[in-house]
């Protein structure tokens, strides 16, 4: 136990899939993000979340409706826990069904907030699971694309789901990427609803030998390999669909200089590669741009890879 009475963490926005990586590559994004504060005042197990910030009043304030509720009861289960029943406030800053790892950053804030309040017995790395759960009740499955890169920083790979094997990639430091989050919602559970169930073995064979790629292009620091590398077969080619503008966007960023373009975990916002945070910027307008033209406003974002994770940022 820590001496604090209550502890609050923030925890950033990330894109998951990465073009080539369904379900197994994310990264941190620098500026936006969910705070959790967590209290060990509290003694009633059913007390609701306390919710703020922006999107708070979309969400549910039930327990185990709560990404965060379900988090933090996932971590005190298996910790042994279980008499505890710490208050949770969360400010939501992130916008829901936006593609920017929403229910992930509360869920990871959350447990990360926790494990500090308790004097940390567990590594940032063993909250991976836990945070996990958040995303459970959030879309239906608890993919680790966006909790684990929200939790540890950077960049990550999943290797395997089953025993967890995640691994941190340190990216070129001058590697940037730019997110534009137009004003729609969509749903990672309709996002995946819509995705194909049998794939051929020639796209396993396309999408295999374009994620080793990529990692290649990474570490060797070849971007025409990391522009060759970023392609979708599983998720994009069902997923545009649902997403005006999305194919203008595209053709924008690459035209003004993206090393590559993809939607941003289950959508609608769309990512894309860029060797310096000025091409990132330009890169930025023009895939507005292309969101304009289907009569989307949107909101952009700029940030190194190399982005940090969830951190604390106030003890009482
Ligand atoms: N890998 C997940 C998906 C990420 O694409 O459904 C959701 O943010």
């Amino acid at each position: 136990m820590t001496p604090f009475k209550s502890v609050t963490a923030f925890a950033p926005a990330t894109v998951a899939n990465v073009s080539c990586g369904f379900d197994i590559m994310g990264f941190a994004i620098k500026g936006p993000g969910d705070k959790v504060a967590l209290s060990l005042q509290s003694d009633n197990a059913d007390s609701p979340v306390t919710l703020s910030g922006p999107y708070g009043h979309l969400i549910p304030s039930e327990r185990l409706k709560n990404t965060a509720g379900v988090a933090v009861n996932a971590f005190l289960k298996a910790t042994g826990n279980v008499q505890l029943h710490p208050g949770i406030a969360l400010e939501k800053n992130l916008p829901l069904g936006s593609g920017m790892g929403s229910s992930a950053a509360s869920s990871a804030a959350a447990v990360f907030a926790l494990n500090h309040l308790l004097g940390s017995p567990l590594s940032t790395r063993e909250l991976i699971p836990f945070a996990m759960e958040g995303e459970r009740i959030a879309c239906g499955s608890a993919h680790a694309d966006n909790v684990a890169p929200a939790l540890l920083g950077g960049f990550v790979l999943i290797r395997s789901y089953s025993p967890l094997d995640i691994i941190s990639i340190t990216c070129p430091d001058e590697l940037f990427c730019a997110v534009v989050h137009p004003h729609i919602e969509l749903q990672t559970t309709d996002a995946r609803r819509i995705l194909k169930n049998d794939i051929s073995m020639a796209d396993v064979i396309k999408q295999s030998a374009n994620a080793a790629s990529f990692m290649v292009a990474l570490s060797q620091k070849d971007y025409d390999l990391l522009g060759r590398s970023m392609h979708d077969l599983l998720a994009e080619p069902r997923r545009t669909q649902l997403i005006p503008g999305f194919d203008s966007a595209k053709q924008n960023a690459l035209n003004a200089g993206a090393i590559g373009c993809g939607i941003s975990g289950s959508g609608p916002s769309v990512f894309a590669l860029c060797r310096s945070e000025s091409t990132a910027n330009i890169v930025a307008k023009g895939i507005q741009q292309g969101f304009l033209e289907a009569e989307l406003a949107s909101d952009t974002f700029v940030s190194p890879l190399n982005a940090p994770g969830t951190c604390i940022i106030k003890t009482n």
